[in-house]
This record gives C-alpha cells, structure tokens and sequence, in this order.
C-alpha cells in the first residue's frame, strides 16, 4: 500500500539534514512527500528535493485535522516541538480517521530528546540502559523531572504513545541526543547545545561547566541522526513490523563522551579564535552560572539542564532495524574546531 508522508520541521537543522539526505536516499515506493512550510521561500526550497510543500496552522485544529484527512497523510514524523503535545494528538487522531477512511496502517513519531532520559528528567543513570528496554515506558511514566519545562516534555512522550495507542495509531519516539555537525538542509545548519557552550564561552570571556561532576552524554552526527529516521521509514514503507508503542523508543547516537572532553576541545578553538581569555575550563560559580543563563535566556539554576547532566541511554534499536551509524562518538571531539568555526560565523 502506498503512503503519504508529512514531514514537518525541514527549515530546522534536524529536519533540514532529513530532507536532504531523504531526496538521495534510495527508499521503497511512497506515493507523495508533503513538507509543512511557512513561507513561499520554504515553499520553493523543498520542491529541490522533489518534495510537495504544504501549508497549515498547526495550532489550529481544523486546520490540522483537515489537512491530514484531505491529503490522505498515512506516516507523519515531527519536527517541530519536543515539548508541548497539543499539536501531535490532533495530528494522530486525524490519522486515525485516515485510518478509518482507507484501512491503512498509520504512523507517528514524535522528535524528543535526551534529556528525558536523563538525571535532569529523574531518569535512573545508575547503569546503562538501551532503547529498547521494555521498561523504558515505565521508566518514563513514573519519572520525576527536575525541571518543570521536562515535566512537560515527559508528559508528551507519554501523552502521544497513549493516545496513538487509544487511536490505532503506531506511534515512535525519535531521540535526539547532543547532535553536531552542520546542518545539512536549506535552514537552520547549527545545533543546540554546541551553540549553547558558544554563546555562555563570548558572555563569560571564558569556558565555564555548571556541574562538579564530569558526566558522560550520547553524541551523534547530524547525518547519522538523518539517517535514523530514514531507516526507520525504510522499515515502515516495507510493511516491517518494528517497535512502536510503548516500545518504539529510538535514540540516534553512535556512543558517549563526557561533557567535560566536549568543553575542552571548544575551549581550545575559542581560545584559538580569541573569543575567550584562555583554554581553561573552569567550575562555574553562582556569578558565572548567572551570567551563562543570561546568554542562554533563563534563570540561573537552569543552566546544567543546557549544559551537563548525566544520560546512559543507549543505542540498541536503531542497529536492530538496519542503521548503522558512520562515526564514532570521539568524531565530535574531533571536529570541535569546524563545529566552533561553523557557530561564530553564524553569529
Ligand atoms: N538539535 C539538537 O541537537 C536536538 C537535540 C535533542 C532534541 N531536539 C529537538 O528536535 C526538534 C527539532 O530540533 P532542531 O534542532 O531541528 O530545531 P530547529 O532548527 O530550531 O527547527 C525547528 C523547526 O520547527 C519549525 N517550526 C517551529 N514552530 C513551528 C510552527 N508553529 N509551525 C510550523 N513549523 C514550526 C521551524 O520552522 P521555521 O523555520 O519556519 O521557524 C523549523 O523548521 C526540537 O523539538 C528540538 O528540541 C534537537
């Protein structure tokens, strides 16, 4: 049976690398890729990659709910939002309609991160645990979030596995971990937490790490990160059964390092470059957490939700469906100076 996909999120650095790996990516026949836009410039630059660009208000239900329905939309993978829900359960009942309409097979998945699986999300970290634990949902469901923003968060993961389960719907949650490397796409080609570690180095005149501890994080290349999702539609466009539900937990990352190895290497280029005083990379005190939280626009106390924290979380799933990542985690300590270079000329 042929599929319509929505992909949403493609002017983004996560989505952008996915759009332009997907149009050089041999997969099994789908009938039509439909890219969210929000501007005619967004909507010229998918075509390029032999998408059809679409548009509608995603906070607006009806709108969701019919252009899902009209387009016949069977697969749909966001982009968008790790953090709110509101959105997704609209988007999976449609596609329980669609469902209903044409006696397909649907699917969801939602973009998460990390973080969730994390000390920042009361995750246990004690030992490492794969992806595809059966316990994870568990795990998840009765985790106490540190932070109100991961609560929330938390309570989508949930929220959407619940929801396309009540639906009919085969829901995925995609992990994204600290991704690097530019950005492949026609928008954003910069990270999150690498730009983060920039923007607190230029305020502080110095590299400085929130936490006492030196805890280790899954990294992942931003191409390897594309190619997870492709492997995971791959599987779906062929009719395989991979794991979905409550057990459709997929984290993108080819290993660990510790923050402190990522700092380092940064410092080392940013001292290079003369955008801090020196290469040392010091403890924060309270005046330095004040000031990295004021480049990163929060309190002060939110600072090692951005920066450190501990995550065991690995990639089991993934390899289990056919993906093979091409770099190692060390790659990212490697490539420190380009991914510096690649944010300061961005900024
Ligand atoms: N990058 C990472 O290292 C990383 C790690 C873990 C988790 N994640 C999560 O993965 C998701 C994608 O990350 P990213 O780095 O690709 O983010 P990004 O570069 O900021 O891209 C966000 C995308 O969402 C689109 N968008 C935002 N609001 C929208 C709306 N109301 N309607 C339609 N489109 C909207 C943006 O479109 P416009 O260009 O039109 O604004 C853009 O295409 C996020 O939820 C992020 O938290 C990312």
């Amino acid at each position: 049976m042929s599929h319509n996909i929505l992909v949403t999120g493609a002017s983004g650095y996560l989505g952008g690398t996915l759009l332009a790996q997907w149009a050089s990516t041999k997969l099994p026949a789908y009938q039509k890729l439909l890219v969210l836009v929000r501007t005619d410039e967004q909507s010229e630059a998918v075509k390029q990659y032999g998408a059809e660009p679409i548009r509608f208000n995603i906070k607006d239900e009806a709108s969701v709910t019919t252009a899902i329905i009209e387009n016949k939309i069977t697969i749909i993978y966001f982009l968008i939002d790790a953090t709110a829900y509101e959105t997704q359960v609209q988007m999976i009942k449609a596609l329980s309609e669609v469902k209903k309409q044409t006696g397909q097979d649907v699917h969801f998945l939602h973009t998460s991160g990390a973080k969730l699986f994390s000390s920042h999300a009361g995750f246990p970290t004690n030992a490492p645990i794969a992806d595809n634990d059966p316990a994870l949902y568990h795990l998840q469901k009765t985790s106490c979030a540190r932070y109100p923003f991961v609560a929330k968060a938390l309570t989508a993961n949930n929220t959407i596995i619940e929801t396309a389960l009540e639906y009919g719907v085969k829901s995925y949650i995609f992990i994204p971990c600290v991704v690097y490397g530019k950005g492949e796409g026609f928008g954003n080609k910069t990270s999150i937490q690498t730009v983060a570690i920039v923007n607190t180095a230029k305020k502080l005149r110095r590299v400085c790490r929130p936490d006492p501890d030196d805890y280790t994080w899954p990294v992942s290349h931003v191409s390897d990160n594309a190619r997870l999702y492709l492997e995971i539609i791959r599987n779906i466009l062929s009719g395989k059964e991979i794991g979905h539900g409550k057990k459709g937990y997929y984290l993108a990352s080819s290993g660990s390092v510790s923050w402190n190895s990522i700092y380092t290497a940064m410092a080392k280029r940013l001292a290079a470059q003369n955008i801090i005083e020196n290469d040392k990379v010091e403890l924060a005190d309270s005046q330095a957490l004040e000031g990295m939280g004021a480049a990163l626009g929060c309190p002060k106390e939110m600072v090692p939700l951005f920066l450190s924290g501990k995550c065991t979380l690995q990639a089991k799933h993934g390899h289990e469906i056919g993906w093979r990542p091409e770099y190692p985690a060390e790659h990212i300590l490697e490539m420190a100076d380009a991914e510096v270079d690649l944010i300061l000329q961005k900024s």
